[in-house]
């Protein structure tokens, strides 16, 4: 075999968050692909680190009394343990704020300006003169100058779905201390992304991405490519630019060198070459796994600056969608967001690897945890198929055979079918598609578990413990389980350890399924994995929910708008409508159109209105007709970027999916007045 050179890195987690079950989808995804090189014996390294810079950083430093350093190494040493008690294999995980990445970063820019890819120019930016800090769209806050709702933040507006400039935000705020932000020009660094437009296109082109992410980037790369800000003024927690006092490398400059600079680290503590991985006519394989959220960082800004810096391009990007939890977006208040060690305080890491691998796909769709169906899935897979072949077997060796297994199976061509699909199953895990390697392997487990049921081992031990057909059909199961094990060994690593220690083999590679255990001498079968209980599910999601956090302080600072005196109230007309008509509104993602009912006026005409409403998280148009709302009657017709708006209905609830409106049987009916 081929022995391949493969570097491997998932993406860096923020130093400012504790790691939750989205980041451990990825890292479990990467982790199923890198034990499978391993398994296989080829040479495969992963590194990662956390991303340690930025404003988000600074400023959680400073709220919580201490120095950014000091939180980052909190923090990192966090990360590491949640990773390892999930059994993520990391042959290094390291920072971002190292001495290895300075260099890099230092260096890169300094070829990057040599070769003038680096462009200079002043550019205007809303300021916080309280905190002396240029403001990042996120950090501004004020009233959208479309539709006037207040507490927007950054450039877009989500009540009506316009996009602006932050400075036209009317009354502005600065959304770190409260000041009225002030404009202020800076001379900022650019990297002259256009220059490689050409590369650009042949790279993603190249075989390296995923189709839908090759074709998305192809729309973006007909139109002008923009020159990328690559520097923030100080204060910031990041790594001063050469020959440029007081600026930094914004935090997307020096986060994916961080990959070289563990990497280089790994390098330096194991004695290995990292020229020979990362310089352009290195025969190494190079992979990035990330969230679909990062993808342009990655296939767009990355390979041109690895060019640029005269260093290597990827092998390949694999992006992955997100995970949900029961259908949305994972919520604090729904106790959905749940931290890799609220997981761990109630459930095994297993069966999370297990559930994740069984509908994890090459694709950049959404992932959806369903606590249910996990609660099944786990059960019905691991226990009731894989190890109940082991449970049913093992004890009958012992009994009358002194645990030694036959030196011939009762069933070589069960046992022949399972080894048989070992070229799919490999070619299913190495092109991500984990889904479908599970529904194989399981398959042959159902196989295994039908003819251990026609077999009927008990009955026959009944008779004879120490039959040889019994010591045959029991060995047939045992090597079974033992070849179903070893598929399953990239994603179940720790069950796989204890299945050896009860077969009594050495660690099991990739190779071993080509042979089978016979006059082999098993160890007693202790009870492997237990089963998941629905009231530890439960009890982990009360838990998130009692530490999620309130909301952050300037939220609470304008809880509530502005008073208004009891006349500017008595003037809002509101009414019971029905809802008659509802649906989707092309190029929305969070509005509906709909037609309300308002009764009849005086003449006994009815009175219609069509209102848009942004409830489409919750709600499909169809679940919609014939539902009753209040209304706010008399509010002024207001032209919108998808039509006209005749008003507006009334819902309360936390968004996403809970907005609640009034049920149909309620008792109101349309056109009566709300008091
Ligand atoms: N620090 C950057 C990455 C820099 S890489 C040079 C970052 N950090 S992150 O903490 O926000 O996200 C880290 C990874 O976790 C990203 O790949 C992101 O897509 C992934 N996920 C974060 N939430 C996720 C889900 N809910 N589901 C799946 N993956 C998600 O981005
Ligand atoms: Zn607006």
């Amino acid at each position: 075999m081929n022995k391949r050179k493969i570097l491997v890195t998932s993406a860096l987690p923020y130093a400012n968050g504790d790691i939750h079950l989205g980041h451990l989808m990825e890292a479990i995804q990467t982790d199923i692909w890198v034990r499978l090189q391993k398994l296989q014996g080829h040479d495969c390294i992963w590194v990662c680190a956390d991303d340690a810079h930025g404003t988000a950083i600074m400023l959680s430093a400073e709220t919580q009394d201490i120095t950014p350093e000091e939180l980052i190494d909190r923090v990192n040493r966090q990360h590491q343990q949640d990773f390892a008690d999930f059994l993520i294999g990391f042959d290094n995980f390291y920072t971002t704020h190292s001495e290895e990445n300075r260099v890099f970063s230092e260096s890169m820019y300094q070829t990057m300006d040599a070769n003038g890819h680096i462009q200079r120019r002043s550019i205007r930016q809303l300021f916080d003169p309280e905190k002396n800090l240029f403001l990042a769209d996120r950090y501004i806050v004020g009233t959208c100058p479309k539709c006037h709702a207040e507490r927007q933040y950054g450039d877009n507006c989500e009540a009506c779905g316009s996009t602006y400039n932050p400075s036209e935000l009317i009354s502005p705020r600065s959304a770190i201390s409260g000041a009225v932000p002030i404009e202020k020009e800076s001379e900022h660094l650019f990297f002259d992304l256009p220059i490689f437009k050409d590369m650009l296109k042949v790279w993603t082109r190249s075989g390296a991405l995923q189709d839908q992410v090759a074709n998305k980037l192809s729309e973006w790369l007909d139109q002008d490519l923009q020159q990328w800000d690559i520097s923030r003024d100080a204060p910031y927690f990041g790594f001063e630019i050469p020959n440029a006092p007081g600026k930094y490398f914004y935090v997307w400059v020096d986060a994916p060198i961080g990959y070289m600079a563990s990497f280089k680290n790994y390098c330096d503590r194991e004695g290995l070459d990292f020229d020979s991985y990362w310089l352009p006519d290195s025969d190494t394989e190079l992979y990035h796994f990330i969230g679909k959220d990062i993808i342009n960082f990655h296939t767009l800004f990355w390979p041109a600056v690895l060019t640029s810096s005269g260093y290597r391009t990827p092998t390949a990007v694999f992006a992955h969608g997100f995970l949900t939890v029961d259908g949305t977006k994972m919520s604090k208040s729904r106790g959905t967001f749940v931290n890799a060690r609220t997981y761990l305080d109630h459930l095994d890491p297993e069966y999370l690897r297990y559930y994740l691998a069984a509908k994890l796909s090459s694709g950049i769709d959404d992932l959806d945890l369903n606590l249910e169906d996990f609660a099944l899935r786990v059960n019905a897979d691991l226990v009731g198929k894989v190890i109940n072949i082991a449970s049913r077997c093992a004890g009958f060796i012992h009994k009358g055979f002194d645990g030694m297994l036959a030196e011939n199976p009762d069933n070589p061509d069960l046992l022949f079918e399972i080894q048989s699909i070992k070229a799919q199953v490999t070619e299913h895990f190495d092109s991500r598609e984990y889904g479908k390697a599970i529904r194989l392997i399981m398959a042959q487990a159902d196989k295994a578990n039908q003819y251990i049921n026609e077999k009927e081992p008990w009955v026959l031990a009944k008779a004879d413990k120490q039959a040889a057909e019994l010591h045959a059909i029991c060995s047939t199961g045992i090597n079974a389980f033992r070849l179903l094990l070893c598929y399953l060994k990239p994603v179940l690593p720790a069950l796989t350890e204890k299945a050896e220690a009860f077969l009594n083999i050495d660690p099991l590679v990739w190779k071993d399924i080509d042979f089978l255990l016979t006059k082999h001498r098993i160890n007693k079968f202790q009870p492997l994995i237990t089963r998941v209980e629905p009231d530890k599910i439960k009890a982990m999601i009360n838990a998130t929910r009692m530490h999620s956090e309130p909301p952050i302080s300037l939220e609470a600072k304008s809880h509530f708008k502005t008073e208004i005196p009891f006349e500017d109230f008595a003037k809002i007309d509101m009414r019971i409508a029905r809802i008659i008509e509802a649906k989707h509104v092309e190029g929305a993602d969070k509005l509906l159109c709909l037609k309300l009912d308002l009764g009849q006026d005086s003449e006994g005409q009815p009175i219609l209105r069509q209102v848009f409403s942004g409830i489409k998280s919750a709600y499909q148009p169809d679940d919609l007709l014939g539902k009753l709302t209040v209304v706010v009657a008399n509010l002024q017709a207001r032209k919108m970027k998808f039509g006209i708006s005749e008003g507006m209905i009334l819902a309360a609830g936390q968004g996403e999916k809970d907005i609640w409106l009034l049920e149909p049987d309620s008792g109101a009916t349309p056109g009566l007045r709300v008091t």
